[in-house]
């Protein structure tokens, strides 16, 4: 990987530290992210943007990795921040996070929820459906403050992407569909005093490489756009183009540089507007994975193999899709090597087993190891997104701990859990 290299003892080394002393320090498994890396990523749209001369927002979606610290770095870095639900709100206070740069997304946000975010004054209202208006109506009923909103549609663009990870298509539980349902959001909106509306939202999906499926999605926004304005004169202040942009997980994959997907937004979203005679609007964005995603590692510790003559050697590591349901969920593919034999030819194949009860609980299939043996150190690459944040406590495995690396000194970040931690809500029924 590009942020790795070797020292003299043939150990690996991610932002200039030995992982293997790393994982003595800090145990295994144990998420290791480059906060370098994290601020070069933010600052490419960021800049990005900037270079353009466009005003912009660029929300971290905090889906992909949320805690306090790493919200604490998205606020250094000047960005907005997405969240889903209460707890991504909770934390993003907790963070001290500005909660006029916070924008509330979720298919089935709760009244507590919506509540919660009038009263902190976030920044933005993502409306996903009807229930979101009437809610909103009703809590709204007599205040006087106002909330800036967007509305969701899907602008049934297929990305090219795993099924699994679109949620821009037609068919989906996302937002209102482009032909009459949006129309209908806009009428009611315009009628509820505290809702101020600011323009469209929607994400055509996850890990894209290329740039045509959010050309394709500003047109059909822009369609819309049109008609309204028509209407009765409605300009959108802010599109927002969600997020989806591609990483390196692989050699098999080829993103592009942050700043095009940046540089094609702009384009296309200059180009219809001028078409319709539109002002250009502020152009938000919401990326979780090209933010983390490839700025962490994963370090595992390896014990037992098996291994069956012409058909597969496996080879286990001390956690698994408690802490990276990917490869289960996806059939997400990883990069991994031995640290602690950086240096040594890779001549075992084997594929990488989790320690959960499951089959399917697999990390990486067909790959070429060094001979490994107990107590080596397997460190998994672009573990950044969706890892540490959608782990489980399947089999009552505790969370693994989540170190952040900068100027060449690592801090524990998030706190390993304890057996004490995973039973602690059990009540005792004798
Ligand atoms: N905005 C919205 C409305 C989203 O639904 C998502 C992701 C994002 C932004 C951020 O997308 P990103 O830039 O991270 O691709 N668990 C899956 C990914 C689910 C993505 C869901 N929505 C995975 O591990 O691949």
């Amino acid at each position: 990987s590009e942020l790795s290299t070797v020292n003299e003892k043939g150990h690996m080394v991610f932002a200039g530290l030995d992982v293997v002393s790393l994982t003595k320090e800090f145990q295994t498994p144990l998420f290791v992210y480059n906060v370098e890396k994290i601020r070069k990523n933010a600052q490419a749209f960021v800049e990005g943007f900037k270079r353009l001369g466009i005003k912009a927002q660029v929300a971290y979606a905090s889906k992909a990795f949320s805690s306090v610290a790493m919200l604490q770095v998205a606020k250094q870095e000047g960005l907005s921040l997405d969240v889903v639900s209460q707890g991504e709100l909770y934390t993003a206070i907790k963070a001290d996070f500005p909660m006029d740069k916070v924008h509330l997304h979720g298919n089935n946000k709760s009244r507590d929820e919506l509540r919660m975010a009038l009263e902190h004054k976030i920044g933005c209202i993502v409306i996903d459906n009807f229930h979101d208006i009437a809610l909103l109506k009703e809590l709204l009923v007599d205040a006087d403050e106002t909330m800036d909103v967007l509305i969701r549609v899907t602008p049934g663009i297929e990305a090219h992407t795993h099924d699994y990870i679109l949620t821009g298509n037609e068919d989906s539980k996302f937002g209102f569909d482009l032909k009459n349902q949006a129309k209908q959001a806009y009428e009611e909106i315009k009628q509820i005093k505290g809702l101020r509306l600011k323009g469209l939202h929607c994400h055509i999906g996850s890990q894209i490489f290329e740039t045509d499926g959010f050309i394709m999605a500003i047109k059909r926004l822009y369609e819309v756009l049109a008609d309204w304005y028509k209407a009765d004169g409605f300009q959108a202040s802010v599109l927002n183009l969600g997020g989806g942009f591609g990483i390196r997980y692989t050699d098999e994959d080829e993103p592009l540089p942050l700043e095009n997907y940046v540089g094609a937004l702009v384009d296309e979203v200059t180009l219809e507007a001028h078409k319709y005679g539109l002002s250009l609007p502020e152009i938000w964005i919401e990326p979780g994975r090209a933010i983390v995603g490839d700025a962490a590692i994963t370090l595992y510790e390896i014990g037992s193999k098996k291994e069956i003559p012409h058909v597969r050697n496996y080879v286990a590591i001390d956690g698994g899709m408690t802490d990276n349901i990917r490869p289960a969920l996806y059939q997400a593919k990883y990069d991994a090597v031995i640290a602690n034999k950086a240096n040594h030819p890779k001549t075992y194949p084997c594929s990488i087993a989790g320690k959960c009860c499951e089959s399917g609980d697999m990390l990486i299939y067909d790959t070429l190891l060094p001979e490994v043996e107990p107590g080596d150190i397997l460190a998994v690459f672009s573990t950044g997104a969706y890892g540490y944040s959608m782990a489980s406590h399947y089999n009552r495995f505790p969370k693994p701990a989540v170190v952040f690396v900068e100027n060449n000194k690592a801090t524990l970040v998030v706190k390993r859990e304890t057996y004490v931690d995973v039973t602690q809500n059990d009540l005792s029924y004798e």
